[in-house]
C-alpha cells in the first residue's frame, strides 16, 4: 500500500500536533506520562506515514535497521540506571549528529551523479554537516566524561578560545565554498574540522556544567535534524527538529539561570570537580572541623513530635535510590500527624526534573512536592529540615560568600528550620566542590551513612514506637 503525498502531509501534521501536546504534557510530573503517550503515538504515525510514502525503495534494509535498533534500544533502556540517564542521552545525541552528517554526504553523492550544483541544497548540506558533526563528537566526549571513561575535569590550555574560533571560522568558510562550488574536497575538510570542533568545544567544560551541555547538545541535535529535514524535503523533520532545537535551548537557559551562570560562561569553560570514593572516619573528621554529627535516634527525637518536616532531596538520594524508603518514612510520619513536604531545587541531582522523576516513581503525591519559590517561605515555620544527599542546593555560601563559585545561585533556605539534619556519607563537598557553610550552623547536624540505609533506619525507629 502506498499513500498519496496529501495523505502523508496530513499524517505529518497530526504527528506534529501530537509532539506539541507531548511537550506540553512533559512540563508537569502529573501529565508527563500522558505527554509520553502523545509522543509515542505521534512518532508511530510519523514512521508509518514515511514508510508508506512514495520515496521508499527498499523495505528489507529498513526492517533490518529498525529491528536491530529496536533490540539494542530496548536492552539499553531496560538496563540503564536513572543516574546514568544523562550519558545515555548524550550517546543518543551523537547518533542524531552522525545521521545528519551521513544523510548530507549521501545526498551530495546522489546529487553529484545528477550534474549541476544546486547552491540552496549545498547550503542546507553544509549546515547539516557542520551542526551534525559538532553534535556527534561533542556528545561522544560528553558521554565519555559522564561515564568516567575520560576525566570529567575541564581540560583547558592557553589559546584555547582562539583555536576554537579559528577552527570555527575555517569550517564556516569551507561551508560557504562548498555551497558555491559543490567541491567534494571542501565538503571532506569541512566535515573533518567540524568533528574536531565538537571535541575542542566540549573538553574545556567541567563536571557541574555537564548537564547544561547535554541540554545544549540536545538543542544542536534538533537543529541538525531540522537541517536534514530541509535536505530530505521532510516537513515533519523540520518541525520536530525546530521543537527539539528550541526546547533544548530554552532548557539550557533555565538551567543556567538556576545556577546563576551565563550560558557563555558555561560554554567557554567552567568550574566543577569530580567527587570520589568513600570516607571511613567521617564523624571524627566532622568533629575536627567543628561540625556536629547525630544519630538516627537524635533525628527521630525531633521528628516524631514535629508539626512539619521538609525533606530536601539531592543527588545522593538518587545514587542511593532512597526514594521508596523516603515514601515509607513520609507515611509513618503522616500517621503520627506530622506534615511532610518535599522541597525541590531546580538543579538538584544531575539533570532537570531528576528529583521529581524519582519521587513520582515512589508514588509520592505531587501535592507534597513543592518547587523552590513555593517552599522557601515555609522553612522558617518548619521543625525539621531533612536534607537527604543534597549539598550545594542548600549552601548559604551562595548568598553570603561573594568569593564562592556558587555565589548568586538561589538556594533552598533549609537553614531557617528549627533543626537541620543532613544525611550523607562523609564530609566531602557536593558537585561544585565547595564547603557547605550550613554544616557549621548551631541548628545543624550530620547523620553519616548511605541515604537509603539512614531513611530505612529512621522508618524502622518510628515503626518501633519512636523515641
Ligand atoms: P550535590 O551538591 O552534588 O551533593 C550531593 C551530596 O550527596 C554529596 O554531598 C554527597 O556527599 C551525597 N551523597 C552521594 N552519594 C550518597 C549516598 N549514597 N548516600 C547519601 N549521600 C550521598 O547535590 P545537589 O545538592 O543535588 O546539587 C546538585 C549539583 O549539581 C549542584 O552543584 C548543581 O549546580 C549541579 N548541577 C545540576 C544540574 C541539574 S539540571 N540537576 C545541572 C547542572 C549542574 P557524600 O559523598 O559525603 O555522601
Amino acid at each position: 500500500m502506498e499513500i498519496s503525498p496529501n495523505v502523508q502531509a496530513i499524517a505529518y501534521l497530526v504527528s506534529a500536533v501530537l509532539f506539541i501536546f507531548a511537550l506540553k504534557g512533559l512540563t508537569h510530573p502529573a501529565s508527563a506520562r500522558r505527554g509520553n503517550y502523545y509522543g509515542m503515538i505521534g512518532m508511530a504515525i510519523a514512521i508509518a506515514a514515511t514508510l508508506l510514502g512514495s520515496g521508499v525503495k527498499n523495505y528489507g534494509l529498513i526492517a533490518a535497521g529498525v529491528g536491530a535498533g529496536a533490540v539494542i534500544g530496548a536492552v539499553v533502556a531496560l538496563r540503564i540506571q536513572m543516574t546514568a540517564m544523562p550519558q545515555l542521552v548524550a550517546a543518543l545525541h551523537s547518533f542524531v549528529g552522525l545521521a545528519a552528517v551521513l544523510v548530507a554526504i549521501g545526498t551530495f553523492l546522489n546529487h553529484k551523479a545528477g550534474g549541476a550544483v544546486d547552491a540552496l541544497l549545498m547550503t542546507e548540506l553544509s549546515a547539516g554537516v557542520i551542526i551534525g558533526a559538532i553534535t556527534c563528537t561533542g556528545s561522544v566526549i560528553a558521554f565519555g566524561k559522564l561515564q568516567g571513561l575520560i576525566s570529567g575535569k575541564p581540560v583547558v590550555f592557553k589559546g584555547q578560545h582562539a583555536l576554537n574560533a579559528l577552527i570555527g571560522l575555517v569550517t564556516v568558510a569551507l561551508g560557504v565554498h562548498f555551497a558555491m562550488t559543490g567541491s567534494a574536497v571542501s565538503l571532506a575538510l569541512m566535515t573533518v574540522l567540524a568533528f574536531v570542533l565538537g571535541v575542542t568545544l566540549i573538553i574545556p567544560i567541567g563536571g557541574a556544567d555537564m548537564p547544561v551541555i547535554i541540554s545544549m547538545l540536545n538543542s544542536y541535535s534538533g537543529w541538525a535534524a531540522a537541517a536534514t529535514g530541509f535536505t530530505l524535503k521532510n516537513e515533519l523533520l523540520i518541525i520536530v527538529g525546530a521543537l527539539v532545537g528550541f526546547s533544548g535551548a530554552i532548557l539550557s537557559f533555565i538551567m543556567c539561570k538556576a545556577m546563576n551562570r551565563s550560558i557563555l560562561n558555561v560554554v567557554f569553560g567552567g568550574f566543577g570537580t569530580e567527587s570520589s570514593g568513600g570516607d571511613t572516619n567521617a564523624a571524627a573528621q566532622a568533629a575536627q572541623q567543628g561540625v556536629k554529627s547525630a544519630s538516627v535516634e537524635d533525628a527521630i527525637y525531633w521528628m516524631e513530635d514535629a508539626g512539619k518536616v521538609i525533606v530536601v532531596p539531592g543527588y545522593g538520594m538518587a545514587v542511593a535510590q532512597a526514594q521508596h524508603a523516603l515514601k515509607d518514612l513520609m507515611e509513618l510520619l503522616e500517621a503520627r500527624g506530622v506534615a511532610v513536604k518535599f522541597a525541590i531545587h531546580p538543579v538538584a541531582g544531575r539533570m532537570p526534573g531528576h528529583m521529581n522523576v524519582l519521587l513520582a516513581e515512589a508514588d509520592i503525591p505531587y501535592d507534597r512536592v513543592l518547587e523552590m519559590d513555593e517552599i522557601n517561605p515555609e522553612f522558617a515555620t518548619t521543625d525539621v529540615a531533612l536534607v537527604i544527599g543534597a549539598n550545594d542546593v542548600v549552601n548559604p555560601a551562595a548568598k553570603t560568600d561573594p568569593s564562592s563559585p556558587i555565589y548568586g545561585m538561589p538556594i533552598l533556605e533549609a537553614g531557617k528550620a528549627r533543626q537541620v539534619y543532613f544525611v550523607k556519607r562523609s564530609m566531602r563537598p557536593g558537585y561544585s566542590g565547595v564547603d557547605n557553610l550550613l554544616f557549621y550552623q548551631d541548628n545543624c547536624a550530620l547523620i553519616f551513612g548511605d541515604a537509603k540505609d539512614v531513611c530505612e533506619g529512621l522508618a524502622a525507629a518510628l515503626k518501633g514506637g519512636g523515641h
